[in-house]
């Protein structure tokens, strides 16, 4: 079951061309393409004739034609035009899903389109900061995705998983100072790590001569993870203005599921210093890419379990409370969701708020 009035995040607005693109997102085949005026547009990959997949066809104009005998779709999933005959038949039309395309992300919403506010999508500006530059990558993980929102949101494991990378001192992770602000909407987690030592990608991305203050902070809302890092030498503090640190990281996580067990990640890992060498930026995103494969590992390894395992139950512990959170968000907005289809009320307690926090 699937939270679906919601944004997700299906791309990189640079992988979309006039080449359809089909993905399988929250169970449903869907093909998106680029016009040839750049507009985007996303259509449940189906052609409603006999059923030949639209991303076997080809853009032509503001359109997609069939790939098997022709039919012409508009963006709005609406058949224009058949092959040999001037009548369009009744309901010759395939389901369209709102695709906006803001800060390099195609952003789509899978749920009831009147519902689909463009103004709720996620700011990520960092994408175009000329203070920041980027690289990312698009992953399919074998895992169901919250867990991969737990991997993300509770870094204590850092320490333990990510030794060669970001990690190593598995105390430092885990005695962190932390808190955590619970939203109806989300959670962001904050922790602060002073006086500890460098793991080896700062290092050798900044080759710091003694110990560092280091402070993060995870924000999640469905289907986006956004976490922010800053560095600097032990004792010198944060710049709580500019945000702009010795050392600064932004780690943009699209977490959109494909099936109930597999999951698409769509990332970008961002930094401050150096913007202007390319070599800089393909090492560091080198650094969280093997810092992602090392996650990956963990939580495949995990589903697999859950799935040879499906009753057994889970203890909880400290540093679990944000990751809790977000599941407890998920699942009360899918039964609003729900309650909403059969014409019912919301349920009693917290109420929810979809507007996300940006
Ligand atoms: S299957 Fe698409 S036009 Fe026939
Ligand atoms: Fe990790």
């Amino acid at each position: 079951m699937f939270l679906k009035n919601n944004w997700y995040v299906a791309g990189f607005g640079e992988e979309l061309t006039t080449t359809p693109l089909a993905r399988t997102l929250l169970g449903e085949p869907v093909v998106m393409f680029r016009t040839e005026s750049g507009e985007v547009a996303a259509l449940e990959d189906r052609c409603c004739h006999r059923n030949l997949p639209l991303s076997h066809g080809k853009v032509e104009g503001n359109s997609l034609s069939c790939g098997y005998h022709g039919m012409v779709y508009n963006t709005t999933g609406q058949c224009i035009r058949v092959p040999g005959q001037d009548v369009i038949p009744s309901g010759a039309c395939v389901m369209h899903f709102p695709l906006v395309e803001k800060d390099g992300v195609l952003w789509i919403w899978m749920g009831d389109a009147d519902k689909a506010s463009p103004g709720r999508i996620p700011d990520y500006p960092i994408h175009s900061d000329p203070r920041w530059a980027h690289k990312g990558n698009h992953y399919t993980i074998n895992c169901h995705h919250e867990l991969i929102n737990d991997n993300l949101i509770d870094l204590s494991h850092v320490g333990y998983v990510h030794g060669k990378t970001i990690g190593g001192t598995p105390g430092a992770h885990s005695e962190a100072q932390i808190s955590t602000e619970r939203r109806d909407d989300g959670v962001t987690v904050r922790r602060f790590m002073p006086g500890t030592v460098p793991p080896p990608t700062y290092q050798r991305a900044m080759n710091f001569a003694g110990n560092i203050d280091r402070w993060m902070e995870i924000r999640f809302v469905p289907g986006l993870i956004r976490i922010y890092i800053g560095v600097n030498d032990a004792g010198q503090g944060f710049d709580e203005k500019t945000q702009m640190d010795k050392m600064g990281m932004r780690i943009f996580n699209g977490i959109t599921p494909e099936t109930e067990n597999t999951t698409h990640y769509f990332w970008t890992a961002a930094h401050n210093f150096r913007v202007t060498e390319p070599e800089v930026t393909n090492n560091f995103y080198g650094e969280i890419s093997a810092t992602f494969e090392e996650d990956r590992t963990v939580v495949e390894a995990q589903q697999q379990r859950f799935e040879q395992f499906p009753g057994r139950k889970n203890v909880h512990i400290k540093t679990d409370a944000g990751g809790i959170h977000a599941r407890r968000v998920i699942t009360q907005l899918i039964e609003a969701e729900r309650l909403a289809e059969k014409g019912n009320q919301a349920p009693a307690g917290p109420v929810i708020r979809i507007a996300q926090t940006v």
